[in-house]
């Protein structure tokens, strides 16, 4: 078993969301998606047919909306006011206005409460939380014992992202699928408040080369030596 926080970070396509899940699995411990919660505001920005590059607008709309997530990796449930919404946050339209939401301190503050809380409580019920997104061990949870950082190249990456596409019924080119990949992961490492980036006690792990297994392989290896 898991005692403490495990925080994953990397852009897309790493593997990071899938090797997470399975690590919280076999550890036993919870599983928290914080890119789901930037989705669930997104949604709740667009819905609202408001600007998704506008700050004081999402700000506004954010403050507004109950982003909720569960915890349970067998089952990560994101949900808006109360409504489960686990497909519609995996749209185009989502993954394009993401960033910019995500880019609004005020978005920031609000969702990073949030998660802080969910990670409290599931420390007290689990013991162990396998924490997923961009800035867990930069901002999130700086005292975790164990921070990954997951990178592989862009072509690999939009390839993974590409496959999960089609396998959930999402069709898109493999170039479009690329350049939405690449176009995020600029946005996210370049923003001011808590850009993307390695924790300097992060463990650097490329998976350009690993299948999944691997990944999930050696990041229960990094736990069992800090657990
Ligand atoms: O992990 P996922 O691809 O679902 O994340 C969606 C987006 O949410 C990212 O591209 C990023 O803009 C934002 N995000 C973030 N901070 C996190 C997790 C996700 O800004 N901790």
């Amino acid at each position: 078993a898991l005692c403490g926080v495990v925080a994953l970070d990397g852009p897309s396509g790493t593997g990071k969301t899938t090797a997470a899940r399975r690590l919280a699995t076999e550890l036993n411990a919870g599983y928290l998606d914080t890119g789901a919660m930037y989705r669930v505001a997104t949604l709740a920005v667009l819905r609202a047919g408001l600007d998704p590059t506008d700050p004081s607008a999402v700000a506004a709309a954010v403050r507004r909306t109950r982003v909720e997530v569960a915890t349970d990796p067998a089952a990560p449930t994101a949900l808006l006011n109360g409504e489960d919404v686990g497909a519609a946050i995996r749209t185009e339209e989502v993954n394009r206005a993401v960033s910019p939401v995500s880019a609004v301190p005020e978005v920031r503050e609000l969702l990073v409460a949030e998660q802080r809380r969910v990670i409290r409580e599931a420390l007290a019920v689990r013991g162990g939380i396998v924490v997923d997104g961009r800035d867990i061990g930069t901002v999130v949870t700086p005292d975790a014992p164990l921070k990954v950082f997951l990178t592989a190249s862009s072509d690999v990456r939009a390839r993974r992202r590409s496959a999960q596409d089609s396998a959930e019924g999402r069709a898109a080119t493999f170039e479009d699928v690329k350049a939405s990949v690449e176009r995020r992961d600029q946005l996210d490492s370049t923003r001011a408040v808590s850009p993307l980036r390695a924790a300097e006690d992060a463990v650097l792990l490329d998976t350009s080369e690993l299948t999944i297994d691997e990944v999930t392989a050696k990041l229960s290896e990094l736990a069992d030596g800090r657990g």
